[in-house]
């Protein structure tokens, strides 16, 4: 693997640094703590084309890769942790798969207007009952006359509040289990989908956390996407992905924390000196700087076996399992450095706190990680 960026990435990464300082630093701090879902943010990053990073410019992406991907995420979630899962799940959980199973015809009416930020995604798996075992879903799809007829309801999805198309995973015949799910793309403006009023939660408050309910939704059978049976296949290949994407958003985050904390400790005095020359404190950035680098790394290895076509399923749970545990421990030392204004609403460190906490969570739970990492190590018992 080389790790060495190519001079476009470094141009990526510098252009989207400043896009982040200029255009999301300043409605970070009211995004969440007035859970304002940032849709002008979406629209200018779809401008620049970090909607779809790495959909090909034929589809209205930037045409780039996967690292560059993990670059634009990492740049943005450094400063708003919601606006960074907003932009991940239009390009990793919405963009990808159409991509990866989609109809050229898809393509042209779904995969263009979502690529270029003109219109906006989700992703519907999550139900009430079905969180980590994904197969046991209960949205129903029934068949009649050449159409669909989805009846069910998607709980925690990101975006939910404002996207315009979902895809959403539905059963055809449960007994099945996961060899009866299939993916549908579903514009939420049809007739039956409702959204329901947005989660209340810890953090990343901006990223329009809603349930959606679909009573009997029809949809025609050109929206769905790959074949019947086949949704299981298309959730799983997905997350792959979208975990790549959720990692760099953990390294985003530690770093924003970190950056913070260094500031802080430069400026504080206590006992005649600033408290970075204690070596207390020197060690606590020794061990975050440290770590960060590592997650970094394991992320970017993940994203590099993705764009030379090897399987990653185990490096991407590998870096999602690292990335977010190492911005619970880098968050948490950052609140520390800053001692008791770190937690107050002053300082934005306690925000970056919170917001590391759903990276264990979303996109597949640490435990989950370590049973694929495991499955991939010895197989599945
Ligand atoms: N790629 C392709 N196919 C895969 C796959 C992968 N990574 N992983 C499994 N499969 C296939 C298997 O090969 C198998 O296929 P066959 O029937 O042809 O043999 C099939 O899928 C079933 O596999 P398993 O028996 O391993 O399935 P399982 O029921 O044991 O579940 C699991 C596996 C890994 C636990 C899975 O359920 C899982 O990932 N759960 C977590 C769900 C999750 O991440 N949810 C996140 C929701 S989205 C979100 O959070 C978005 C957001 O808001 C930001």
């Amino acid at each position: 693997m080389d790790i060495s960026l190519s001079d476009e990435q470094k141009m990526l990464r510098e252009e989207v640094r400043r896009f982040a300082e200029e255009v999301v630093k300043p409605i970070a701090k009211r995004v969440d703590s007035d859970k304002v879902f940032p849709l002008e943010f979406f629209r200018s990053a779809g401008e620049l084309g970090l909607a779809g990073v790495f959909v090909p410019e034929r589809w209205g992406g930037a045409g780039m890769d996967t690292v560059s991907y993990c670059i634009v995420i990492e740049e943005i979630s450094r400063v708003s942790a919601s606006c960074g899962v907003i932009l991940s799940v239009n390009n990793s959980l919405v963009c990808q798969p159409i991509l990866d199973f989609g109809s050229d015809e898809q393509k042209e009416e779904f995969l263009k207007p979502l690529a270029s930020g003109e219109k906006l995604g989700c992703f519907a798996l999550t139900e009430p009952e079905a969180g980590s075992d994904a197969a046991s879903i209960r949205t129903v799809a029934e068949k009649k006359g050449g159409k669909y007829f989805i009846r069910g309801s998607k709980v925690f999805i990101t975006n939910g509040t404002n996207a315009d198309l979902a895809i959403v995973f539905a059963t055809l015949d449960r007994s099945l289990r996961h060899k009866g799910i299939t993916a549908f793309l579903v514009p939420l403006d049809l007739q039956g989908v409702e959204r329901s009023g947005e989660e209340y939660k810890l953090g990343v408050n901006g990223s329009g956390t809603a349930e959606l309910v679909f009573d009997n939704v029809m949809v025609p059978e050109k929206y769905r996407l790959g074949e019947e049976g086949e949704g299981f296949k298309v959730a799983m290949k997905t997350l792959d992905g979208g975990r790549i994407g959720i990692a760099a958003q953990a390294v985003g985050i530690a770093r924003g924390a970190f950056e913070e904390a260094l500031e802080y400790a430069k400026t504080r005095e206590q006992f005649g000196k600033p408290i970075k020359d204690f070596q207390a404190i020197q060690f606590y950035f020794a061990d975050m700087i440290t770590e960060i680098d590592a997650a970094r790394i394991l992320t970017w290895k993940a994203a590099w076996l993705k764009d030379n076509g090897k399987k990653y399923t185990l490096e991407a749970a590998q870096a999602k399992l690292f990335a977010s545990q190492m911005a619970q421990k880098v968050t948490n030392l950052a609140l520390q450095i800053h001692g008791g204004y770190g937690y107050t609403k002053d300082y934005n460190v306690e925000r970056y706190f919170r917001d590391a906490r759903i990276t264990e969570i979303y996109e597949g739970t640490s435990e989950i990680h370590k049973l694929v990492i495991a499955r991939e190590l010895i197989g599945k018992i």
